[in-house]
C-alpha cells in the first residue's frame, strides 16, 4: 500500500502512537553509538528521529517508496541519507548495516519474506534485523475499536487482521521463513492520551492506511453511523488508548 498523504496527516493520525513506539523499538533494537543503522518505511521520521538522536544524523539511513515521505525527512533530516526505495529491492550493498530495522511495514510489502531477506543481505554478519507490526487481529491494537465498529454495521468489511505480520506469531514466522537466526518475539506496548472523542476520531477522515481509506469510500450516512457505534465503543474522554505491537529481533 502507498501513502500518498501528507507528513501532517500521517502525524495526526499514526505518529501519535508510531513516535512513543519508535523509542521502545530502538531500545529493543539495541541501537547505541557508534553503529550504521537503516530505517526501512520510514515514513515522515518516527524512527528515524529517535536513531538521529541516538546515532547521529549521519549514521542514519532511510528508504520509502512514498514521495511526499521522502521529502518529509529530507527537510526535517538534511543529514540523513533517505532514498525512494521498497524493502524487496534495497539500493545498498551487502553486508552494509550494523542494523536494519522495519517499523509499522512488513505488513504493507508486496512480499515480506524477500523484503526481510533484502534487510538481512544488508546487515553484517552478527547484525541485527528487526520489525514490528500492530496487533491487527485481536484486541489490543490501536485501531482495534475503529474496525470492531466498521465489523458491527458491516459484517463483510476487509479490516487488517489478515495482513502479513498482524496476528500472534506470524512475524515470527515470516522471519524464520526469511532464513534469520534467533529469532526473538516479544510485545511494545505504548499508552496514548486523548482529550477528547473528536480528538480521537478526526484523524479518522484524513485518508491515512487502510482505516484512512475505508472511511473515505464511505457515503455520509454511513460515516455518521460508524462514527456514533464508536462514540459508544470508546470509554469517556479524556482516555487513553493502549496499543501493542507484536515485535521481533533476529541475527544476520
Ligand atoms: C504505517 S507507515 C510506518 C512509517 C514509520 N516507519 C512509522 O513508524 O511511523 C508504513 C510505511 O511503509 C511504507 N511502505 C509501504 N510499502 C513498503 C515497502 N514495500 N517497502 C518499504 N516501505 C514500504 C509506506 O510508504 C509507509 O511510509
Amino acid at each position: 500500500m502507498t501513502f500518498n498523504v501528507t507528513a501532517d496527516a500521517y502525524g495526526r493520525f499514526m505518529g501519535r502512537y508510531s513516535e512513543p513506539l519508535a523509542e521502545r523499538f530502538a531500545q529493543e533494537a539495541d541501537v547505541r553509538a557508534g553503529q550504521r543503522v537503516l530505517d526501512v518505511g520510514c515514513g515522515p521520521g518516527a524512527l528515524t528521529a529517535q536513531l538521529v538522536e541516538r546515532l547521529g544524523a549521519d549514521a542514519v539511513s532511510a528508504v520509502d517508496p512514498s514521495p511526499s515521505f521522502v521529502a518529509a525527512i529530507h527537510e526535517r533530516f538534511p543529514e540523513v541519507h533517505v532514498q525512494s526505495a521498497v524493502a524487496e529491492h534495497l539500493p545498498f550493498s551487502d553486508d552494509y548495516f550494523d542494523r536494519a530495522l522495519a517499523q509499522l511495514v512488513v505488513h504493507f510489502m508486496t512480499d515480506p519474506v524477500a523484503g526481510l531477506r533484502e534487510m538481512a543481505r544488508v546487515t553484517r554478519p552478527g547484525g541485527l534485523v528487526g520489525a514490528c507490526v500492530w496487533d491487527l487481529a485481536g484486541d489490543t491494537g490501536p485501531l482495534a475499536t475503529f474496525w470492531r465498529a466498521a465489523h458491527d454495521l458491516d459484517p463483510q468489511v476487509r479490516d487488517e487482521s489478515g495482513l502479513a505480520g498482524a496476528r500472534a506469531g506470524h512475524l515470527a514466522e515470516l522471519f524464520h521463513a526469511a532464513g534469520l537466526k534467533d529469532v526473538e518475539p516479544t510485545t511494545l506496548t505504548v499508552d496514548v492520551r486523548f482529550a477528547s472523542f473528536d480528538d480521537w476520531w478526526d484523524p479518522f477522515t484524513l485518508g491515512v492506511g487502510p482505516a484512512g481509506a475505508y472511511v473515505a469510500q464511505l457515503d455520509e450516512s454511513q460515516r455518521d453511523a460508524l462514527l456514533d457505534r464508536c462514540a459508544q465503543l470508546m470509554p469517556s474522554a479524556p482516555f487513553e488508548v493502549s496499543a501493542s505491537a507484536w515485535c521481533v529481533r533476529a541475527f544476520a
